[in-house]
Protein backbone atom coordinates (compact mmCIF):
# COMPACT_ATOMS: atom_id res chain seq x y z
CA UNK A 1 0.00 0.00 0.00
CA UNK A 2 3.29 2.25 0.21
CA UNK A 3 5.05 1.70 -2.15
CA UNK A 4 4.53 4.63 -4.71
CA UNK A 5 4.19 7.44 -2.18
CA UNK A 6 7.47 8.15 -1.70
CA UNK A 7 7.27 9.51 -5.46
CA UNK A 8 3.93 11.95 -4.86
CA UNK A 9 4.11 15.05 -4.02
CA UNK A 10 3.57 15.56 0.32
CA UNK A 11 0.06 17.08 0.56
CA UNK A 12 -1.65 17.18 3.91
CA UNK A 13 -4.70 18.79 5.16
CA UNK A 14 -3.67 21.72 7.66
CA UNK A 15 -6.39 21.00 10.28
CA UNK A 16 -6.31 19.12 13.53
CA UNK A 17 -8.02 16.16 14.66
CA UNK A 18 -9.03 12.95 12.59
CA UNK A 19 -7.85 14.70 9.30
CA UNK A 20 -6.55 12.74 6.11
CA UNK A 21 -3.45 13.38 3.97
CA UNK A 22 -3.54 12.67 0.23
CA UNK A 23 -0.14 10.84 -0.80
CA UNK A 24 -1.74 8.50 -1.92
CA UNK A 25 -5.18 9.39 -3.96
CA UNK A 26 -8.32 8.15 -2.46
CA UNK A 27 -10.08 6.78 -5.51
CA UNK A 28 -13.36 4.44 -4.54
CA UNK A 29 -14.14 1.39 -6.65
CA UNK A 30 -17.42 1.88 -8.02
CA UNK A 31 -19.49 -1.03 -6.93
CA UNK A 32 -23.50 -0.64 -8.68
CA UNK A 33 -25.97 -2.18 -6.91
CA UNK A 34 -30.10 -2.81 -7.83
CA UNK A 35 -32.99 -1.31 -6.52
CA UNK A 36 -36.12 -3.25 -6.98
CA UNK A 37 -39.63 -3.21 -6.74
CA UNK A 38 -42.57 -4.29 -8.69
CA UNK A 39 -41.97 -2.17 -11.57
CA UNK A 40 -38.78 -3.99 -12.63
CA UNK A 41 -34.78 -3.16 -11.14
CA UNK A 42 -32.51 -0.24 -11.76
CA UNK A 43 -29.08 0.52 -11.32
CA UNK A 44 -27.83 2.39 -8.49
CA UNK A 45 -23.91 4.05 -8.76
CA UNK A 46 -22.42 3.33 -5.06
CA UNK A 47 -18.88 3.04 -4.54
CA UNK A 48 -17.19 1.25 -1.93
CA UNK A 49 -14.68 2.65 0.55
CA UNK A 50 -11.93 1.04 3.19
CA UNK A 51 -12.59 1.23 6.54
CA UNK A 52 -10.17 3.54 8.34
CA UNK A 53 -9.02 0.96 10.41
CA UNK A 54 -7.31 -0.43 7.34
CA UNK A 55 -5.39 2.72 6.54
CA UNK A 56 -2.10 3.95 6.92
CA UNK A 57 -2.03 6.25 10.03
CA UNK A 58 1.13 8.67 9.60
CA UNK A 59 2.37 11.77 11.05
CA UNK A 60 0.53 15.51 9.76
CA UNK A 61 3.73 16.48 7.85
CA UNK A 62 6.37 13.56 7.33
CA UNK A 63 6.20 9.62 6.82
CA UNK A 64 6.75 8.87 10.21
CA UNK A 65 4.16 6.25 10.68
CA UNK A 66 2.29 6.61 13.89
CA UNK A 67 0.77 2.83 14.22
CA UNK A 68 2.89 0.03 13.56
CA UNK A 69 2.26 -3.91 14.60
CA UNK A 70 -0.36 -3.32 17.17
CA UNK A 71 0.80 -0.09 18.64
CA UNK A 72 1.15 3.61 19.05
CA UNK A 73 4.39 5.29 18.01
CA UNK A 74 5.79 7.51 20.52
CA UNK A 75 8.38 9.14 18.65
CA UNK A 76 8.75 11.39 15.37
CA UNK A 77 11.31 12.95 13.60
CA UNK A 78 13.75 14.07 14.81
CA UNK A 79 12.62 13.64 18.58
CA UNK A 80 9.20 14.72 18.55
CA UNK A 81 6.23 12.56 20.75
CA UNK A 82 3.70 11.60 18.15
CA UNK A 83 0.70 9.55 20.41
CA UNK A 84 1.82 10.61 24.30
CA UNK A 85 -2.54 10.58 24.70
CA UNK A 86 -5.24 10.78 22.88
CA UNK A 87 -5.44 14.67 22.22
CA UNK A 88 -1.94 15.26 21.22
CA UNK A 89 -2.23 11.89 18.76
CA UNK A 90 -5.58 12.61 16.60
CA UNK A 91 -3.38 16.28 16.42
CA UNK A 92 -0.34 14.76 15.05
CA UNK A 93 -1.60 12.12 12.88
CA UNK A 94 -3.24 11.33 9.63
CA UNK A 95 -5.11 8.44 7.92
CA UNK A 96 -3.96 8.21 4.60
CA UNK A 97 -5.86 7.22 0.96
CA UNK A 98 -5.80 3.53 -0.42
CA UNK A 99 -4.66 1.94 -3.14
CA UNK A 100 -7.26 -0.72 -3.71
CA UNK A 101 -6.00 -3.48 -5.04
CA UNK A 102 -2.80 -3.40 -2.69
CA UNK A 103 -4.87 -3.92 0.20
CA UNK A 104 -6.38 -7.30 -2.10
CA UNK A 105 -9.62 -5.79 -3.23
CA UNK A 106 -10.79 -6.39 -6.66
CA UNK A 107 -13.86 -4.32 -8.46
CA UNK A 108 -15.23 -5.93 -11.48
CA UNK A 109 -18.43 -5.89 -13.41
CA UNK A 110 -20.26 -4.48 -9.97
CA UNK A 111 -19.06 -7.64 -8.10
CA UNK A 112 -15.53 -7.30 -6.18
CA UNK A 113 -13.17 -9.96 -4.60
CA UNK A 114 -11.67 -9.81 -1.41
CA UNK A 115 -8.46 -11.29 -0.42
CA UNK A 116 -7.38 -12.47 2.86
CA UNK A 117 -4.05 -12.00 2.88
CA UNK A 118 -1.90 -9.44 0.74
CA UNK A 119 2.03 -8.63 0.87
CA UNK A 120 3.02 -5.12 0.60
CA UNK A 121 6.74 -3.82 0.17
CA UNK A 122 7.16 -2.99 3.52
CA UNK A 123 4.21 -5.12 5.66
CA UNK A 124 1.39 -7.38 5.16
CA UNK A 125 -2.33 -6.94 5.62
CA UNK A 126 -5.04 -9.09 6.24
CA UNK A 127 -8.81 -9.17 5.46
CA UNK A 128 -10.96 -5.67 4.80
CA UNK A 129 -13.54 -4.36 5.80
CA UNK A 130 -15.88 -1.96 2.92
CA UNK A 131 -19.05 0.50 3.06
CA UNK A 132 -21.44 1.02 0.50
CA UNK A 133 -21.06 4.88 -0.32
CA UNK A 134 -23.53 7.25 -1.80
CA UNK A 135 -22.95 8.35 -5.22
CA UNK A 136 -21.60 11.24 -4.13
CA UNK A 137 -18.78 9.84 -2.35
CA UNK A 138 -18.67 11.30 0.91
CA UNK A 139 -21.90 9.64 2.76
CA UNK A 140 -22.67 6.26 3.49
CA UNK A 141 -25.58 4.77 1.63
CA UNK A 142 -28.56 3.61 4.50
CA UNK A 143 -30.32 0.70 3.76
CA UNK A 144 -33.87 0.99 4.80
CA UNK A 145 -34.78 -3.20 4.93
CA UNK A 146 -37.66 -3.42 7.14
CA UNK A 147 -40.24 -5.29 5.25
CA UNK A 148 -37.72 -5.16 2.02
CA UNK A 149 -35.68 -7.99 1.21
CA UNK A 150 -31.77 -8.15 -0.38
CA UNK A 151 -29.79 -10.67 -2.36
CA UNK A 152 -26.50 -11.16 -3.41
CA UNK A 153 -24.26 -13.74 -4.97
CA UNK A 154 -20.99 -15.09 -3.06
CA UNK A 155 -18.02 -17.34 -3.69
CA UNK A 156 -17.36 -18.68 -0.54
CA UNK A 157 -15.46 -21.75 -2.61
CA UNK A 158 -11.95 -20.33 -1.30
CA UNK A 159 -12.70 -19.87 1.92
CA UNK A 160 -10.91 -22.22 5.11
CA UNK A 161 -11.93 -23.23 8.24
CA UNK A 162 -11.08 -19.91 10.09
CA UNK A 163 -11.81 -17.37 7.55
CA UNK A 164 -15.54 -15.84 7.53
CA UNK A 165 -16.78 -13.08 4.90
CA UNK A 166 -19.62 -10.91 6.07
CA UNK A 167 -22.19 -9.03 4.62
CA UNK A 168 -23.69 -7.07 7.52
CA UNK A 169 -25.77 -3.70 8.21
CA UNK A 170 -24.19 -1.16 10.96
CA UNK A 171 -26.32 1.73 12.89
CA UNK A 172 -23.21 3.47 11.88
CA UNK A 173 -23.82 7.61 11.61
CA UNK A 174 -24.35 7.71 7.35
CA UNK A 175 -21.16 10.56 7.14
CA UNK A 176 -18.81 8.40 9.55
CA UNK A 177 -19.00 11.23 12.64
CA UNK A 178 -17.97 14.16 10.08
CA UNK A 179 -17.97 17.01 11.56
CA UNK A 180 -19.93 15.31 14.61
CA UNK A 181 -16.96 14.83 16.54
CA UNK A 182 -14.78 18.03 16.74
CA UNK A 183 -12.16 17.00 14.34
CA UNK A 184 -13.20 14.45 12.16
CA UNK A 185 -12.98 16.20 8.93
CA UNK A 186 -12.18 12.75 6.89
CA UNK A 187 -15.68 11.07 7.50
CA UNK A 188 -17.34 8.75 4.98
CA UNK A 189 -14.85 9.30 2.61
CA UNK A 190 -12.15 7.85 4.27
CA UNK A 191 -14.63 5.23 6.20
CA UNK A 192 -14.40 6.46 9.75
CA UNK A 193 -16.71 5.63 12.45
CA UNK A 194 -17.18 2.02 12.44
CA UNK A 195 -19.42 0.58 15.01
CA UNK A 196 -21.13 -3.21 16.10
CA UNK A 197 -22.94 -4.69 18.93
CA UNK A 198 -19.42 -6.45 20.33
CA UNK A 199 -18.71 -2.77 21.24
CA UNK A 200 -15.01 -3.47 19.65
CA UNK A 201 -12.13 -1.49 21.48
CA UNK A 202 -9.51 -2.52 18.98
CA UNK A 203 -10.27 0.62 16.76
CA UNK A 204 -7.73 3.21 16.96
CA UNK A 205 -10.10 6.06 16.30
CA UNK A 206 -13.27 6.50 18.00
CA UNK A 207 -15.19 9.97 18.12
CA UNK A 208 -12.68 11.61 16.19
CA UNK A 209 -10.37 10.96 18.61
CA UNK A 210 -7.35 8.19 18.50
CA UNK A 211 -8.02 5.45 20.67
CA UNK A 212 -4.08 5.71 23.03
CA UNK A 213 -5.21 5.66 26.36
CA UNK A 214 -4.06 2.46 27.88
CA UNK A 215 -3.53 0.98 24.62
CA UNK A 216 -2.77 -3.04 25.10
CA UNK A 217 -0.76 -5.15 22.58
CA UNK A 218 -2.11 -8.22 21.68
CA UNK A 219 -0.57 -11.23 19.91
CA UNK A 220 -1.66 -12.37 16.67
CA UNK A 221 -2.49 -15.97 18.24
CA UNK A 222 -1.68 -17.71 21.71
CA UNK A 223 1.90 -19.13 19.51
CA UNK A 224 2.98 -15.70 18.02
CA UNK A 225 4.80 -13.21 19.73
CA UNK A 226 4.60 -10.11 17.26
CA UNK A 227 1.57 -7.73 18.23
CA UNK A 228 -0.72 -7.26 14.96
CA UNK A 229 -3.43 -5.98 17.19
CA UNK A 230 -4.24 -4.00 20.29
CA UNK A 231 -7.07 -2.16 22.16
CA UNK A 232 -7.67 1.01 23.73
CA UNK A 233 -9.75 1.88 27.08
CA UNK A 234 -12.84 3.30 24.29
CA UNK A 235 -14.89 1.12 22.17
CA UNK A 236 -17.55 1.58 19.50
CA UNK A 237 -21.12 0.08 19.79
CA UNK A 238 -24.22 0.19 17.65
CA UNK A 239 -26.43 -2.79 16.69
CA UNK A 240 -25.94 -5.21 14.09
CA UNK A 241 -27.63 -6.91 11.56
CA UNK A 242 -25.63 -9.85 9.89
CA UNK A 243 -27.11 -10.93 6.82
CA UNK A 244 -24.18 -13.40 6.40
CA UNK A 245 -21.05 -14.88 7.83
CA UNK A 246 -19.60 -17.50 6.44
CA UNK A 247 -16.90 -19.79 4.42
CA UNK A 248 -16.73 -22.70 2.73
CA UNK A 249 -17.66 -25.22 5.69
CA UNK A 250 -20.30 -23.30 7.52
CA UNK A 251 -22.92 -20.09 7.38
CA UNK A 252 -24.85 -18.12 10.15
CA UNK A 253 -27.20 -15.20 9.93
CA UNK A 254 -28.03 -13.23 13.14
CA UNK A 255 -29.51 -10.30 14.74
CA UNK A 256 -27.48 -8.25 17.31
CA UNK A 257 -30.30 -5.33 18.63
CA UNK A 258 -28.49 -2.46 21.71
CA UNK A 259 -30.16 -0.99 24.57
CA UNK A 260 -33.34 1.23 23.85
CA UNK A 261 -31.81 4.06 25.91
CA UNK A 262 -28.69 4.62 23.75
CA UNK A 263 -28.45 6.20 20.66
CA UNK A 264 -27.02 4.71 17.15
CA UNK A 265 -23.43 4.75 17.18
CA UNK A 266 -21.91 5.43 21.41
CA UNK A 267 -18.79 5.38 22.44
CA UNK A 268 -18.41 2.90 25.61
CA UNK A 269 -15.84 3.56 28.26
CA UNK A 270 -13.77 0.33 29.72
CA UNK A 271 -15.56 -2.34 31.46
CA UNK A 272 -19.24 -0.18 30.13
CA UNK A 273 -18.13 -1.77 26.57
CA UNK A 274 -18.55 -5.53 27.58
CA UNK A 275 -20.91 -7.86 26.15
CA UNK A 276 -24.37 -7.45 27.94
CA UNK A 277 -23.76 -3.89 29.31
CA UNK A 278 -25.26 -1.87 26.01
CA UNK A 279 -25.49 -4.27 22.96
CA UNK A 280 -26.19 -7.71 22.64
CA UNK A 281 -22.73 -9.16 21.26
CA UNK A 282 -23.85 -12.58 20.92
CA UNK A 283 -27.14 -11.78 19.21
CA UNK A 284 -29.78 -14.31 17.93
CA UNK A 285 -28.62 -16.53 15.28
CA UNK A 286 -29.35 -19.56 13.05
CA UNK A 287 -26.39 -21.28 11.72
CA UNK A 288 -28.03 -24.74 10.44
CA UNK A 289 -25.18 -27.08 11.22
CA UNK A 290 -25.78 -26.08 14.83
CA UNK A 291 -29.52 -26.26 14.65
CA UNK A 292 -28.63 -29.57 14.00
CA UNK A 293 -29.31 -29.99 10.19
CA UNK A 294 -25.79 -30.95 9.61
CA UNK A 295 -25.99 -31.77 5.78
CA UNK A 296 -27.48 -28.41 4.66
CA UNK A 297 -24.65 -26.16 3.97
CA UNK A 298 -21.20 -27.10 3.01
CA UNK A 299 -19.26 -28.82 0.24
CA UNK A 300 -21.22 -30.99 -1.49
CA UNK A 301 -24.08 -30.01 0.71
CA UNK A 302 -27.90 -30.69 0.10
CA UNK A 303 -29.11 -27.51 -0.10
CA UNK A 304 -25.88 -25.11 -0.24
CA UNK A 305 -22.84 -26.77 -2.14
CA UNK A 306 -20.43 -24.34 -1.30
CA UNK A 307 -17.81 -25.60 -3.88
CA UNK A 308 -19.94 -23.27 -6.26
CA UNK A 309 -21.24 -19.65 -6.18
CA UNK A 310 -25.02 -19.26 -4.83
CA UNK A 311 -27.21 -16.86 -4.66
CA UNK A 312 -28.04 -15.11 -0.67
CA UNK A 313 -31.57 -14.12 -0.42
CA UNK A 314 -32.78 -12.66 3.08
CA UNK A 315 -35.83 -11.26 3.72
CA UNK A 316 -37.19 -8.99 6.54
CA UNK A 317 -41.34 -9.40 6.42
CA UNK A 318 -42.59 -6.39 9.68
CA UNK A 319 -45.54 -7.44 12.36
CA UNK A 320 -47.79 -5.06 9.52
CA UNK A 321 -46.92 -5.78 6.11
CA UNK A 322 -45.81 -1.96 5.76
CA UNK A 323 -42.47 -0.44 6.12
CA UNK A 324 -43.82 2.65 7.82
CA UNK A 325 -46.16 3.81 10.95
CA UNK A 326 -46.04 1.18 13.64
CA UNK A 327 -44.01 -1.90 11.87
CA UNK A 328 -41.83 -4.28 14.43
CA UNK A 329 -39.57 -7.17 12.66
CA UNK A 330 -41.82 -10.66 12.14
CA UNK A 331 -39.02 -12.44 10.62
CA UNK A 332 -35.54 -12.85 9.50
CA UNK A 333 -36.05 -15.39 6.73
CA UNK A 334 -33.69 -17.03 3.95
CA UNK A 335 -33.95 -18.93 0.99
CA UNK A 336 -30.81 -19.89 -1.34
CA UNK A 337 -30.73 -20.39 -5.68
CA UNK A 338 -27.99 -22.47 -6.71
CA UNK A 339 -28.45 -23.52 -10.45
CA UNK A 340 -31.54 -22.19 -10.98
CA UNK A 341 -32.79 -24.23 -8.30
CA UNK A 342 -34.67 -22.42 -4.99
CA UNK A 343 -33.11 -23.89 -1.38
CA UNK A 344 -35.55 -23.05 1.73
CA UNK A 345 -33.28 -22.40 4.28
CA UNK A 346 -32.62 -26.33 6.07
CA UNK A 347 -34.91 -26.90 8.65
CA UNK A 348 -33.68 -27.24 12.74
CA UNK A 349 -33.80 -30.70 13.73
CA UNK A 350 -33.91 -29.97 17.07
CA UNK A 351 -37.45 -30.38 18.41
CA UNK A 352 -37.70 -27.98 20.90
CA UNK A 353 -36.36 -25.12 18.48
CA UNK A 354 -38.50 -26.00 15.12
CA UNK A 355 -38.28 -23.56 11.99
CA UNK A 356 -36.37 -22.25 9.82
CA UNK A 357 -35.86 -18.35 10.49
CA UNK A 358 -35.39 -16.05 13.14
CA UNK A 359 -38.06 -15.00 14.59
CA UNK A 360 -38.92 -13.82 18.34
CA UNK A 361 -39.99 -17.27 19.90
CA UNK A 362 -36.83 -19.01 17.99
CA UNK A 363 -34.62 -16.71 19.79
CA UNK A 364 -36.39 -17.48 23.09
CA UNK A 365 -36.07 -21.30 22.97
CA UNK A 366 -32.84 -21.47 21.74
CA UNK A 367 -31.29 -19.53 24.27
CA UNK A 368 -33.20 -21.61 26.64
CA UNK A 369 -32.00 -24.99 24.87
CA UNK A 370 -28.57 -23.89 24.05
CA UNK A 371 -28.02 -22.63 27.64
CA UNK A 372 -26.68 -19.26 26.14
CA UNK A 373 -27.21 -15.84 28.07
CA UNK A 374 -30.49 -14.27 26.99
CA UNK A 375 -29.62 -10.60 26.17
CA UNK A 376 -31.69 -10.71 22.94
CA UNK A 377 -34.73 -10.38 24.68
CA UNK A 378 -33.53 -8.08 27.31
CA UNK A 379 -32.80 -6.40 24.99
CA UNK A 380 -36.39 -6.53 22.94
CA UNK A 381 -34.37 -7.48 20.22
CA UNK A 382 -37.40 -8.12 17.56
CA UNK A 383 -39.02 -4.87 18.28
CA UNK A 384 -35.50 -3.12 18.45
CA UNK A 385 -33.68 -4.04 15.29
CA UNK A 386 -37.39 -3.42 13.19
CA UNK A 387 -36.42 0.37 14.33
CA UNK A 388 -32.97 0.21 13.11
CA UNK A 389 -34.24 -1.27 10.12
CA UNK A 390 -36.83 1.20 9.17
CA UNK A 391 -34.43 3.74 10.11
CA UNK A 392 -31.31 2.56 7.45
CA UNK A 393 -28.06 0.87 8.53
CA UNK A 394 -24.77 1.01 7.06
CA UNK A 395 -23.64 -2.13 4.52
CA UNK A 396 -20.31 -3.64 5.37
CA UNK A 397 -18.84 -6.41 3.61
CA UNK A 398 -15.43 -7.85 5.04
CA UNK A 399 -13.40 -10.72 5.13
CA UNK A 400 -11.56 -11.16 8.69
CA UNK A 401 -10.14 -13.94 11.15
CA UNK A 402 -10.70 -14.45 14.68
CA UNK A 403 -8.11 -14.03 17.39
CA UNK A 404 -10.41 -14.54 19.92
CA UNK A 405 -11.64 -18.25 18.49
CA UNK A 406 -10.20 -18.82 15.59
CA UNK A 407 -13.84 -18.78 14.65
CA UNK A 408 -15.30 -21.59 16.03
CA UNK A 409 -18.56 -19.65 16.79
CA UNK A 410 -19.06 -20.49 12.91
CA UNK A 411 -17.14 -23.31 12.04
CA UNK A 412 -16.19 -25.52 14.84
CA UNK A 413 -17.07 -26.08 18.53
CA UNK A 414 -17.48 -23.17 20.74
CA UNK A 415 -18.75 -24.26 25.03
CA UNK A 416 -20.18 -27.29 25.58
CA UNK A 417 -23.21 -29.20 25.49
CA UNK A 418 -26.16 -28.76 22.53
CA UNK A 419 -25.21 -26.36 20.33
CA UNK A 420 -21.33 -26.70 21.24
CA UNK A 421 -20.71 -27.62 17.52
CA UNK A 422 -21.39 -24.72 14.63
CA UNK A 423 -19.24 -26.91 11.71
CA UNK A 424 -16.69 -29.70 10.79
CA UNK A 425 -13.65 -27.42 11.27
CA UNK A 426 -11.15 -28.70 13.83
CA UNK A 427 -11.29 -28.42 17.55
CA UNK A 428 -9.31 -26.05 18.95
CA UNK A 429 -10.50 -24.53 15.08
CA UNK A 430 -7.59 -22.90 13.26
CA UNK A 431 -5.68 -20.22 14.48
CA UNK A 432 -4.44 -17.24 13.00
CA UNK A 433 -1.16 -18.59 12.89
CA UNK A 434 -1.85 -21.86 10.86
CA UNK A 435 -3.68 -20.10 8.31
CA UNK A 436 -1.17 -18.29 7.54
CA UNK A 437 1.80 -20.60 7.38
CA UNK A 438 -0.98 -22.75 4.90
CA UNK A 439 -1.77 -22.15 1.09
CA UNK A 440 -5.61 -22.16 1.85
CA UNK A 441 -5.26 -19.09 4.26
CA UNK A 442 -2.95 -17.50 2.21
CA UNK A 443 -4.86 -17.60 -0.99
CA UNK A 444 -8.76 -17.20 0.76
CA UNK A 445 -10.57 -14.92 -1.24
CA UNK A 446 -14.00 -14.48 -1.41
CA UNK A 447 -16.75 -12.45 -4.36
CA UNK A 448 -20.10 -10.78 -3.20
CA UNK A 449 -21.59 -8.90 -6.73
CA UNK A 450 -25.64 -8.52 -8.21
CA UNK A 451 -26.54 -7.36 -4.85
CA UNK A 452 -29.89 -6.14 -4.98
CA UNK A 453 -32.36 -4.75 -2.62
CA UNK A 454 -36.19 -4.07 -2.79
CA UNK A 455 -39.93 -4.98 -1.98
CA UNK A 456 -40.37 -8.92 -0.88
CA UNK A 457 -40.28 -10.95 -3.98
CA UNK A 458 -38.70 -8.62 -6.50
CA UNK A 459 -34.75 -9.28 -6.27
CA UNK A 460 -34.58 -12.46 -7.74
C1 LIG B 1 -25.24 6.63 -12.59
O1 LIG B 1 -24.19 7.26 -13.29
C2 LIG B 1 -24.40 7.31 -14.69
C3 LIG B 1 -23.12 7.85 -15.33
O2 LIG B 1 -22.68 8.97 -14.64
C4 LIG B 1 -25.63 8.16 -14.98
O3 LIG B 1 -25.86 8.20 -16.38
C5 LIG B 1 -26.84 7.55 -14.27
O4 LIG B 1 -27.97 8.37 -14.46
C6 LIG B 1 -26.56 7.36 -12.79
N1 LIG B 1 -27.65 6.63 -12.20
C7 LIG B 1 -28.30 7.02 -11.12
C8 LIG B 1 -29.41 6.14 -10.65
O5 LIG B 1 -28.04 8.04 -10.53
C1 LIG C 1 15.49 16.90 20.51
O1 LIG C 1 16.36 17.24 19.46
C2 LIG C 1 17.02 18.48 19.65
C3 LIG C 1 17.82 18.78 18.38
O2 LIG C 1 18.50 17.64 17.92
C4 LIG C 1 17.93 18.41 20.90
O3 LIG C 1 18.54 19.63 21.12
C5 LIG C 1 17.04 18.05 22.10
O4 LIG C 1 17.85 17.86 23.25
C6 LIG C 1 16.23 16.77 21.83
N1 LIG C 1 15.31 16.54 22.91
C7 LIG C 1 15.15 15.35 23.45
C8 LIG C 1 14.12 15.27 24.54
O5 LIG C 1 15.77 14.35 23.11
C1 LIG D 1 -6.08 2.56 32.58
O1 LIG D 1 -4.73 2.65 32.93
C2 LIG D 1 -4.51 3.20 34.21
C3 LIG D 1 -3.04 3.42 34.39
O2 LIG D 1 -2.33 2.32 33.97
C4 LIG D 1 -5.11 2.25 35.24
O3 LIG D 1 -4.93 2.76 36.52
C5 LIG D 1 -6.59 2.10 34.96
O4 LIG D 1 -7.14 1.13 35.81
C6 LIG D 1 -6.82 1.66 33.53
N1 LIG D 1 -8.24 1.70 33.29
C7 LIG D 1 -8.89 0.66 32.75
C8 LIG D 1 -10.36 0.83 32.63
O5 LIG D 1 -8.34 -0.35 32.37
C1 LIG E 1 -27.28 -27.35 -13.20
O1 LIG E 1 -28.51 -27.50 -13.83
C2 LIG E 1 -28.43 -28.06 -15.12
C3 LIG E 1 -29.81 -28.01 -15.77
O2 LIG E 1 -30.81 -28.39 -14.86
C4 LIG E 1 -27.89 -29.49 -14.99
O3 LIG E 1 -27.76 -30.09 -16.27
C5 LIG E 1 -26.52 -29.42 -14.35
O4 LIG E 1 -26.01 -30.71 -14.11
C6 LIG E 1 -26.60 -28.68 -13.02
N1 LIG E 1 -25.25 -28.48 -12.52
C7 LIG E 1 -24.93 -28.77 -11.28
C8 LIG E 1 -23.50 -28.52 -10.92
O5 LIG E 1 -25.70 -29.22 -10.46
Amino acid sequence: MYHSLFLLELIIQQVSGQSFATLQPEVHPLMRWESCSSAGCSKQNGSLVLDAEWRWIHEKNSYTTCFEDGHWLEKGYPNKTLCPDDATCTENCVLEGTEYQSMGIWPKNDAVTLKYYNYLDYSMSKGARLFMLRPDGKQYNLFKLLNKEISFEVDVSKLPCGISADVKFVAMDSNGGFNKFQGNTAGAAYGTGYCDASCPRDLRFINGQANVKNWTETPDSPESTVAQYGFGLRGSCCAQLDVFNGNSISSSFGLHPCNFMTPNQHQCIGDGCNPDVSCDAEGCAFNTYRMGNTDFYGPGGKGVDTTKPFTVVTQFPSTSDTDSGVAFLKEMKRFYIQNGTRFPNGRSKIDEVPGNSITGPLCTKQKEVFSDVNDFDKFEGMSMIGEYLAQGMVMAIGIWDDRKTGMAWLDGKLGEGKGALRGTCPDPAANIHDLLNSLEGRRASVSFGKIRVGEIGTTV
